[in-house]
């Protein structure tokens, strides 16, 4: 019951100093242990609003889920991915952490509020043409997300959509992913 941006700001809880000085970590694990608060997050992820209006518009017609896959990045978006692909009848695909993925994959090196890392993706696991819903739970500087998109859309795929549950709007993300629009949950 109530805005679900108020039930996420009401179970978050605020970090000083994590995992470095200087930064305020907004803890999401008390939101996704709350049965109701995972649900609804869930569902406002996987809501056709996450999408491109044209991309939306056409699925609607077609009488189609606006994606056809979910792409989850380690590890916090897989908790979520996973959920909206159950709830939305589509598959999930993980974009990981350097060196987790056995087979063929590409990589992208990316820059994040504290520190550097590489993500990956199966070479086979997007083709040309799919349409593509990217779910993480905390957009921040955007490197994360710009990293995973850039994966996709190497393999061909269609960004459909990007979802997240909280967005820290001073860091900048959403215009370092533009011109892909970012539907969040909770912007703060
Ligand atoms: C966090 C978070 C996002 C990313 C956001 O993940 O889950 O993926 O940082 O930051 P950005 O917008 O500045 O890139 P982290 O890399 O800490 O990994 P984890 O999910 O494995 O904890
Ligand atoms: N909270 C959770 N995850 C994050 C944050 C944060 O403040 N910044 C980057 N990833």
């Amino acid at each position: 019951d109530g805005p679900l941006d108020e039930l996420i700001a009401g179970l978050a809880v605020d970090v000083p100093d994590y995992p470095v000085p200087g930064v305020v970590f907004r803890d999401l694990t008390p939101v996704f242990a709350h049965g109701p608060a995972f649900r609804r997050m869930v569902l406002g992820l996987a809501t056709p609003e996450s999408c491109d209006p044209r991309v939306a518009a056409v699925a609607a017609d077609e009488g189609r889920p606006p994606f056809d896959l979910v792409v989850g990045v380690e590890a916090r978006g897989f908790l979520l991915a996973a959920a909206v692909a159950l709830e939305t009848g589509v598959g999930v695909i993980p974009v990981r952490k350097a060196g987790k993925l056995p087979r063929a994959r590409i990589a992208a090196d990316y820059a994040l509020e504290y520190g550097t890392a590489t993500l990956e993706l199966h070479a086979d696991s997007v083709a040309p043409g799919d349409r593509v819903l990217v779910v993480d739970d905390v957009l921040a500087t955007g490197g994360t997300l710009e990293a995973a998109i850039g994966l996709v859309e190497r393999l061909g795929g269609v960004v459909a959509g990007v979802s997240v549950v909280i967005e820290l709007a001073a860091l900048g993300g959403r215009q370092r992913i533009a011109p892909h629009a970012v539907h969040a949950l909770w912007t703060t």
